[in-house]
């Protein structure tokens, strides 16, 4: 019993910091793009960056974890980032502990779960606001921003946000 219990925890702990590590590497590449698409090309421009990159880091980082690697959030702007139940109701538990006084720079979730497609190790990470996103996801966006986002997006919901609020979360599902 107790080896089993060991085994179990170890495969846990793997499984943990292979998430946390993918999180971060997200984070990192999509921040380092954003910065340079907003010197290169300013706010409009960057907008397709983050359109085109978003997806293709995310699916790469995908592929070197053998994991999913994504973005989620209760008001989303793209469609396919929408968040399943699970997502769902950790995305609403890191608001009501942020309310509770939490710090977002440590809200995280993991779970073990199982669907018909088998068992998974789930881990979610919350993102904060920063004063960078207001461009594009605050309360009042420049003209050219707003036109540009609703060509793209015409059901966009990720505005609206301030400082220090949660923008959203890092997802990572690995099968286990
Ligand atoms: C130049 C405009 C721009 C800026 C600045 C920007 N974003 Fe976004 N954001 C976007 C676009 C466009 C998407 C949709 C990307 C996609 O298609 O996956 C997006 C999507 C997201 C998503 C995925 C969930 C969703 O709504 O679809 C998160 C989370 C997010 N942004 C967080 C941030 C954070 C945090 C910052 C600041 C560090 C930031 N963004 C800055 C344009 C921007």
């Amino acid at each position: 019993m107790a080896l089993t219990a060991t085994a179990c925890t170890q495969n846990i702990e793997q499984q943990l910091t292979t998430s946390r590590d993918a999180a971060q590497q997200l984070a990192s590449s999509l921040k380092s793009k954003l910065k340079s698409s907003l010197q290169s090309g300013g706010p409009a421009e960057a907008i397709s960056v983050c359109n085109l990159e978003a997806v293709n880091i995310s699916s790469e980082l995908s592929k070197s974890f053998e994991s999913h690697v994504g973005r989620t959030s209760l008001k989303i702007r793209n469609p396919s980032n929408a968040p399943d139940d699970w997502e769902r109701k950790i995305l609403l538990s890191f608001v009501q502990q942020q309310n509770f006084g939490a710090n977002i720079k440590n809200l995280e979730a993991y779970e073990i779960i199982k669907d018909e497609a088998g068992k998974w190790f789930r881990y979610m990470k919350a993102i904060p606001t920063a004063d960078v996103c207001l461009i594009c996801h605050g309360e009042s966006l420049a003209m050219p921003i707003q036109q540009k986002l609703k060509l793209l997006y015409p059901d966009d919901q990720a505005t609206g946000y301030k400082v220090g609020e949660i923008r959203g979360a890092f997802t990572i599902k690995q099968k286990l």
